[in-house]
């Protein structure tokens, strides 16, 4: 066999992932019908999967076949670029132009008080104001109960997440998110070799009923839910849906994660799940979606039983966050810019909300969140959409990365990551004749 005919067959594969022929979590076809189909040997297909696997595209399991993954899906599903030329509607982080000026004050002030303690190690997970600026922060939007004791710090939300899913679970137990959810969450859960069971969602988010029959049938260990601005679907879970899940999950003796990054989007507090089971819940958050991602600034209030099993997992993981980025934090805290900055973003999105709607003249399911989930009109599938987008230096996000085995014709438009609304503008204009094309005669389908 020729080397270059194995890559040439693994070349092909890709096209067809890329082209949504063959999309994430489907079912690659087996060794010798592919073989058939192209031409060649199902000893030269079996090379080409081997190549993909450890490329982290596919991944085989003996005796249910190669399925598309998995691990590079994160990177797939959402796209960090700083090429000017491109309208970036796939990441969700703040204006950053807004917050530069406030940032740059606070580096300033913080570099100008550099003790030995803030640049040396910490004991536990970081300093004790450092971790007052969590307290403060996840109070502001409706968590009671947070201390410095409490209250961990960590490298983000995502590092939060992770570990958290390290600690409460080990391989092969099942874990129950929302059935559409963030991919950071199903990409942890794919890495650690967790299960993931989705539950059904309304237009309040998880639903109760629907929890209480996964608890039922899948046994998960831990639930995660993100009650505010949920991504992908913008869905803001009232306080009696919220009370109702903390009853469920506290009837249940399960771990919860309430993932509450976009809780400051709310412009007025909303009661935390965690609020009603204080024992079970670990609340999460971070500086990430308000202020700036690269702060890494993120915080969990673990239940007191659980409090050294965490801080040891963090111990091991990064031993402490950077306890210099944390003093920048204080400073935005300690001078009041933290929440201003925060309430800011928060308004930019209800306008970039109605901009949509008066562009793309449509309901978007949520009045203040950064992002809208779209469905696509019927003649655009949705991996072929984002592919044609793409060419067109539209960058949007396919709903399959964030859906839990179920098939979905949407795609999530982030609002925030395009810094002027004039392109937010003209890139929602060019979308918005995309989706008019009719794909089938413009573009026939090529595989
Ligand atoms: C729901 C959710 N959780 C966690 C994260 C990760 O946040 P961080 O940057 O704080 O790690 C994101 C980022 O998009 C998110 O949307």
């Amino acid at each position: 066999m020729s080397e270059a005919k194995f890559k040439q067959i693994a070349q092909t594969i890709i096209s067809r992932i890329v082209e949504g022929h063959y999309p994430p979590n489907s079912k690659l076809p087996p060794h010798r019908v592919l073989a058939d189909e192209l031409n060649t040997t199902p000893v030269t297909v079996a090379k080409a999967y081997k190549l993909l696997a450890e490329q982290n595209r596919v991944e085989s399991f003996v005796g249910r076949g190669t399925f598309v993954c998995g691990e590079s899906r994160l990177s797939q599903a959402i796209h960090v670029s700083e090429d000017e030329s491109e309208f970036n509607f796939s990441i969700l982080q703040p204006c950053l132009s807004y917050n530069i000026m406030a940032l740059q004050d606070a580096f300033q002030k913080a570099a100008g008080h550099i003790t030995p303690q803030l640049i040396g190690y910490a004991e536990y997970s970081g300093h004790q104001q450092h971790r007052q600026v969590g307290v403060q922060w996840a109070a502001q939007y409706g968590l009671s109960g947070g201390t410095t004791q409490n209250t961990l710090l960590t490298d983000g939300a995502q590092n939060a997440l992770s570990l958290l899913i390290e600690a409460l679970t080990k391989p092969g137990d099942t874990i129950a998110v929302e059935s559409l959810t963030y991919p950071g969450i199903l990409a942890i859960a794919s890495l650690m070799r967790r299960e993931v069971v989705g539950v059904e969602m309304d237009e309040h988010g998880m639903i109760p009923e629907a929890l209480q029959q996964a608890l039922q049938t899948a046994r998960p260990k831990l639930v995660i839910v993100i009650p505010s601005h949920q991504n992908p679907t913008g869905i803001n879970m009232p306080p009696e849906r919220r009370e109702s899940i903390a009853r469920i999950i506290r009837d249940s003796q399960t771990w919860l994660i309430e993932d509450d990054i976009y809780g400051f989007l709310n412009p007025e507090p909303v009661p935390a799940i965690c609020n009603w089971i204080p024992e079970q819940g670990f609340h999460v958050t971070s500086l990430s979606k308000a202020i700036s991602p690269a702060l890494r600034c993120g915080f969990i209030k673990v239940p007191e039983s659980q409090i050294s099993t965490i801080n040891a997992h963090i111990r091991a993981g990064i031993w402490l966050s950077s306890p210099f980025n944390y003093e920048v934090a204080a400073e935005l805290m300690s001078s009041g810019q933290a929440f201003e900055l925060a309430k800011q973003q928060q308004l930019l999105a209800q306008q970039r909300q109605q901009i949509v709607r008066e562009i793309l003249q449509t309901e978007t399911s949520s009045q203040q969140g950064y992002h809208v989930w779209l469905r696509l009109p019927q003649h655009w599938p949705q991996e072929r959409f984002v592919l044609e987008a793409s060419k067109r230096h539209l960058m949007v996000s396919s709903g399959s990365y964030f859906a839990v085995r179920q098939p979905t014709d949407h795609i999530r438009l982030s609002l925030m990551s395009i810094n002027s609304e004039q392109r937010l503008r003209e890139g929602l204009h060019q979308l918005k004749a995309l989706m008019e094309t009719n794909m089938t005669t413009e573009f026939p389908f090529q595989v």
